[in-house]
């Protein structure tokens, strides 16, 4: 994205030069709705990002600004303190605070400051732009105000705000992947322990190629439900094996015991993770040996698990994947939390032209939306910018 706009924008506003900063969204090759379980993932930071303009202000608030022409930003300005009172309005500034307010419990002290935002991370389409400013804004506080957070600290802090600010009990995937982010390579993070290992990403012959569905994802009660489903399954469990704290930590035995104690939906949906997280396993080693063919196979029984047993699909993304499956794309499925945004397609090179004219001309068609296409490159986290 060309910066020079919201450099001058800043300018304009505020009288004064600041700071740019970047944090990136993501995609996730497989393992979706297994981080808060503990399992494992494996995403990307990509070149589609969230970019700040920020400068201390020598008062006690916060001055916030968003240029972006969208529909979702109730107004396009905020003003706030950082006491827990003054929560702004806009959801988009509530962001920004909620951020500021993790850092405060942990210790900081954030004097007032003038930001900026913008950023080419299309919202609702399940590449983490909330994630992504949260990052940058935490990234760049950091840095302003020579604070003691590191990237892991960073990723935390923005889970929180989704937690404690948003409503999203989400896990720690799009925070991680933002903060951490290394061209290349795709991470695969152990989300219980926290510890990872980059995973070059280099398909030879291959591309991956997101198509957005355009309906809407809000995240919010439906993925909330879901977390429960699990936390109740992992409650059952527990009682016979008490060493079962995650969902990472149950066997498919485990689960059976307790066909009769949950509910059919929270079994269906425990039984799903359980599968998925065995399946990155699998997955990486195929990714390991270049068999991007079995690879793209998984991502195939992902989205089939991700659509029957947890429920997050929707008629216009099962339509694309059905697609996919009918151009011979390697792999494909829904990509994110679900209810909306994009698929993940793993295409070979001399298919991919085709595909997307027929996939993207058929899907308008049914349902009279035009997709939108994005070819990602993987690229850094987040990061200051020398402008
Ligand atoms: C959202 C959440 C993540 C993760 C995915 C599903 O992106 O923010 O923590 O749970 O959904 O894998």
């Amino acid at each position: 994205m060309d910066t020079s706009k919201i450099t001058t924008k800043f300018k304009e506003l505020y009288g004064a030069e600041g700071a740019v900063y970047t944090a990136p969204g993501r995609i996730n090759l497989i393992g979706e709705h297994t981080d808060y379980n503990g399992g494992f993932v494996l995403p990307g930071a990509i070149d589609k990002a969230i970019y700040c303009v920020i400068k201390p202000n020598g008062t006690a608030k916060v001055r916030a600004y968003a240029p972006d022409e969208n529909p979702q930003l109730v107004s396009l300005s905020s003003e706030f303190g950082l006491e827990e009172a003054d929560r702004p309005k806009d959801r988009w500034a509530q962001y920004i605070f909620g951020v500021c307010r993790e850092m405060v419990k942990r210790g900081a002290t954030i004097p007032g400051f003038d930001i900026l935002i913008s950023g080419d991370v299309p919202l609702g389409a399940g590449m983490s732009s909330s994630a992504a400013l949260e990052s940058c804004v935490g990234f760049a506080l950091t840095d302003t105000f020579a604070l003691s957070f590191d990237r892991l600290q960073l990723a935390l802090i923005g889970q929180a705000t989704e937690h404690n600010y948003v409503g999203v009990k989400c896990g720690i995937m799009d925070q991680f992947v933002s903060c951490f982010g290394k061209e290349g390579s795709l991470i695969r993070l152990d989300c219980r322990s926290l510890e990872y290992e980059y995973f070059p990403f280099d398909p030879k012959g291959y591309r991956l190629a997101l198509i957005n569905t355009c309906v809407a994802h809000l995240l919010g009660g439906e993925y909330n439900e879901r977390r429960e489903s699990c936390e109740r399954v992992v409650a059952a469990i527990a009682k016979k094996h008490p060493e079962v704290a995650l969902l990472r930590d149950a066997n498919p035995c485990m689960l059976k015991e307790v066909a009769n104690q949950v509910s059919a939906v929270d079994y269906i949906r425990a039984e799903f993770v359980i599968e998925e997280i065995q399946r990155l396993l699998d997955t990486c080693e195929l990714l390991k040996k270049g068999d991007y063919e079995a690879a793209g196979r998984k991502m195939y029984e992902t989205h089939t698990g991700l659509s029957l047993k947890y429920t997050v699909s929707c008629p216009e993304l099962d339509f694309l994947n059905e697609k996919a499956k009918e151009y011979g794309v390697a792999g494909s499925r829904v990509m994110g939390g679900g209810f909306g945004g994009c698929t993940i397609n793993l295409v070979k090179d001399e298919l991919c032209d085709t595909f997307i004219a027929k996939t993207t001309e058929a899907y308008e068609k049914a349902f009279n939306i035009k997709p939108i296409v994005y070819n990602v490159a993987i690229k850094d986290g987040a990061k200051k910018l020398n402008v």
